[in-house]
């Protein structure tokens, strides 16, 4: 019942998104790892002109970090393009197992078995942020810990058509099972769910440093994408105007995404 609610509201009301229409595991990878931490909204226009550009693994791999960063520059969380690179220069073609995806830099038991499921077809049990409160509003009344959400959806989802339950789970997240007002009345599962309606707002949020870290990180990766010859410690600190800049060069030179020599910085020419 609730399972056939939920594939008859897909039918009808689902989301058209571009990287539902294909199975090429490359682009289903892509895909998943810019939906990662960014909004559809702002996945939509980045993953167009991203696919133009690299439009394969193997044109991944003869890209230079630097251009792939560059293309990156506006999604944020930089070490998603390294790690996508990484993968494209160690691999001609992916895996289709949800173990062996799992190795790869950067991809954890959740992309690994979503990837596994959209592109491959194979029945897998995973849960993001918006399969986790649909299903644990509908069963438990509330949302779902990360384990509990894969439980669940091992238990109730769609073994044949999971591709479709699982998008189905994300829109119906995304759009009625929203975190704060769900807009119960136009629920497919309106009825057969526990949620009453009462749960606090239970966002985790990021700590105010973390969060401003990761916004001089991008400061910093903006002002290199403008410049090929790159730019002084001194500089930046300059443009940014920010007593983070220097550590967060270091730990970005760390990670592989900037390179510093001879007292410049600039984006990775390798
Ligand atoms: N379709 C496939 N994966 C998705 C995701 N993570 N968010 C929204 N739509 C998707």
């Amino acid at each position: 019942m609730f399972r056939r609610r939920v594939l008859s509201w897909y039918r009808r009301s689902g989301r058209d998104l571009p990287w539902r229409r294909t199975r090429d595991p490359y682009r289903v990878l892509v895909s998943e790892v810019m939906l990662q931490q960014t909004q559809v909204a702002r996945v939509l226009p980045a993953y167009r002109r991203f696919l133009q550009r690299f439009p394969t693994l193997r044109g991944l791999a003869r890209a230079s970090l630097g251009e792939v960063l560059r293309e990156w520059s506006g999604l944020g969380y930089n070490r998603r393009a390294r790690d996508l690179h990484r993968i494209a220069r160690m691999r001609s073609s992916l895996p289709r197992t949800v173990a062996e995806l799992d190795t790869l830099p950067g991809i954890g038991t959740y992309t690994a078995s979503a990837v596994a499921c959209f592109a491959f077809g194979e029945s897998t049990a995973f849960a993001d942020t918006n399969i986790r409160r649909v299903l644990g509003r509908a069963v438990l009344g509330r949302t779902a810990t990360d384990r509990e959400g894969v439980e669940l959806d091992r238990q109730i989802g769609s073994k044949r058509e999971g591709a479709r339950w699982h998008h189905a789970l994300m829109d119906i997240g995304a759009t009625i099972c929203v975190a704060s007002r769900p807009r119960c009345e136009v629920c497919p599962v309106r009825g057969i769910c526990n949620y009453r309606g009462d749960e606090r707002s239970s966002r985790r949020k990021q700590s105010p440093f973390a969060a401003s870290d990761r916004r001089v990180r991008g400061a910093i990766l903006r002002h290199l994408v403008g410049s090929s010859r790159g730019a002084t410690v001194a500089a930046l600190r300059t443009g940014i105007n920010d007593p983070r800049v220097a550590r967060l060069v270091g730990a970005l030179a760390r990670e592989g995404l900037v390179e510093v020599s001879y007292g410049s910085v600039r984006l990775p020419t390798r």
